[in-house]
């Protein structure tokens, strides 16, 4: 388990103000962690070429970081508050905290 201190960021990395970075000073990004998570939890229906979608909104596609980047409020309310995706909720509490912390450094990100 990897664990996070909670070091502000004082300007070391260009990222959001909640960002937590660990003991080397590195935080998840889109390769070491965003890609899988995608990958794993929400692209059987969110990739754009999913054979079955379950009707998920065109909108709403996760295959490259540009695209999650404009939707972060959305899935923060979506996975993380409300817990109703993935469809159904229920992500194990590790999850869902690098999932914060990922959204929260990628958002101050340009
Ligand atoms: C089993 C299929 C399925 C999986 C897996 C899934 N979704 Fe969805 N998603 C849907 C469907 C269907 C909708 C449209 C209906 C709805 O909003 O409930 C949707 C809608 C959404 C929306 C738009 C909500 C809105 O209010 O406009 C977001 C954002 C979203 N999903 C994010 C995610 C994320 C992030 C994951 C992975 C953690 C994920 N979904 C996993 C099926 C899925």
């Amino acid at each position: 388990m990897i664990v996070l201190l909670l070091i502000a960021c004082a300007g070391e990395v260009d990222s959001g103000p909640g960002c937590e970075l660990d003991e080397g000073g590195g935080h998840p990004t889109w390769s070491n962690f965003g890609e899988g998570f995608f990958l794993t939890y929400c692209q059987a229906c969110h990739a754009v070429d999913s054979p079955s979608r379950f009707d998920a909104p065109d909108s709403v596609t996760f295959d490259t970081e540009a695209e999650v980047v404009p939707l972060i409020p959305l899935i923060r309310e979506v996975v993380i508050d409300d817990e109703t995706m993935p469809l159904g909720g229920g992500l194990p509490a590790e999850d869902l905290e690098q999932l914060g912390n990922y959204l929260d450094c990628r958002e101050g990100m340009p």
